[in-house]
């Protein structure tokens, strides 16, 4: 039997990652709390409520991180708990803010610190929130106090997560609150937002000169469905451009790109000092010639490709590596920021888990300088829309108790971890039939 165990570099950042609204509960002045109280906005009626407790209690996660043997952690700040209404700043959430920073210090994780992740204080939502550029300043003012307040706490920051997503589901879908669709205004949000990120690194620096200010992108590949159809070829770069590529045209190049037409953004350019990938899955595209509304794009799967539950996609992990070479054009340090399954039973998750990290082994021998990765997530969290019936936790938790039970999954990846390696007795121990798969002959 051939045997071989794949090494990590020493000192490889293992974590895991959450944001401020799925995990604190009671984010009340928030526009997402409004939205849930709506009928038929999330996925059977569900509510954030008190989430997974961490305003209260994110401590007693702290020690299960830390128990498995992570290094890093990655949360968001509520902007709508730091700025409750206007320009008025609460010490005492900053307070608990700093409580937990050094919380996950003492328990040896480092925080990556989010600044904003989906989530807008009502005040800013009921003013128009990112389709305003007037909103840019308030996110900044918001940055600079958090900075002062924690910057002796963190050194990497991740300005905004995910500005393709927010402004895709919140206006061109609608599944997101406002619930618009309208494909101007999610040009206009996703233009703001990466102006936005551009002035908030420039902020950060002028605070923290060592700071490390980076930026989440959740890369989704659209492949042509058919990869000789001219037509459906055509469809996937076009998306391609509108939601991988013009981000980092914007805030690397310094250019707008399609969709946001074509210009300089010189103040954007080279605001990176890392990138992060949020990394799920793909798409195979076709031409479609009835579907205007989705740019004349129909969304399918690979014939023979395992699929996620919920209808989350494909499971697709050659993916990972496609992204981050991908990424590596700009020669940044790269951090996983998100990766993960939506899986109750866990009999999907230990595989995807291996098969990810062997991709990621598999780059890290070209030497591209992969920094960390941070799993989504460590408890099952209030995912978004879809309310809670899509569980991405390492460990299981009922919403309505709290309790919580680790999935066999959390112990594979302690394993990885505590190991920095991927094994062969993991592989036979979690996933037998990747063997062949993994193990070179
Ligand atoms: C988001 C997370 C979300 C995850 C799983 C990412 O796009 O950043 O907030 O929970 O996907 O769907």
């Amino acid at each position: 039997m051939p045997e071989a165990t794949f090494h990590f570099p020493p000192g490889f950042k293992w974590g895991v990652a959450t944001a401020s609204h799925q995990v604190e509960g009671n984010n009340t002045n928030n526009q997402w709390w409004e939205w849930e109280q709506q009928e038929g906005r999330i996925k059977q009626g569900h509510t954030s409520g008190r989430a997974c407790d961490w305003w209260e209690n994110a401590e007693a996660d702290f020690d299960r991180a830390a128990a498995m043997g992570l290094n890093a952690l990655r949360l968001s700040i509520e902007w709508s708990r730091v700025e409750p209404e206007p320009g008025r700043f609460d010490n005492a959430v900053l307070e608990r803010y700093r409580e937990m920073l050094r919380g996950l210090q003492q328990r040896g994780l480092e925080p990556m610190v989010t600044l904003h992740h989906f989530s807008n204080p009502l005040w800013l939502e009921q003013q128009g929130a990112w389709i305003n550029e007037g909103t840019i300043s308030y996110f900044v003012r918001y940055v600079e106090r958090i900075v002062k307040l924690l910057g002796d706490q963190v050194t990497l920051w991740c300005t905004i997560n995910e500005p393709n997503v927010y402004a895709v589901m919140s206006y061109l879908y609608g599944l997101f609150p406002p619930g618009q669709r309208d494909f101007k205004a999610t040009r206009v949000v996703l233009q703001n937002m990466l102006k936005a990120h551009g002035a908030a690194y420039r902020a950060i620096h002028r605070l923290q000169p060592a700071a490390k200010v980076g930026l989440a992108h959740n890369l989704r590949f659209f492949d042509p469905a058919n990869p000789r159809s001219l037509l459906d070829r055509l469809v996937a770069s076009v998306l391609d451009r509108g939601f991988n590529r013009a981000t980092f045209d914007a805030v690397w190049k310094g250019w707008w790109s399609l969709p946001m037409g074509f210009g300089p953004a010189w103040s954007l350019r080279h605001t990176l000092d890392w990138v992060g990938l949020n990394y799920y899955t793909r798409d195979l595209v076709a031409f479609d010639r009835g579907a205007k509304e989705t740019l004349f794009s129909r969304l399918t799967h690979a014939p023979d490709a395992e699929l996620l539950d919920g209808g989350y996609g494909e499971l697709y992990p050659e993916g990972l590596r496609r992204a981050i070479k991908r990424l590596w054009r700009m020669r940044l340090p790269i951090y996983i920021t998100e990766n993960g399954i939506p899986d109750s039973d866990d009999d999907q998750r230990p595989a995807a888990l291996l098969l990810h990290l062997h991709q990621l082994w598999k780059i890290l021998q070209n030497n591209i300088p992969v920094q960390g990765y941070y799993h989504w997530t460590l408890v099952d969290n209030f995912e978004w829309a879809e309310g809670w019936t899509l569980p991405f936790g390492l460990i299981e938790m009922d919403p309505a108790t709290g309790i919580r039970i680790p999935r066999p999954s959390a112990d594979l990846y302690t394993a990885i971890v505590r190991g920095n390696a991927i094994t062969p007795a993991l592989l036979d121990a979690y996933a037998p039939r990747l063997r062949p798969r993994i193990l070179p002959d």
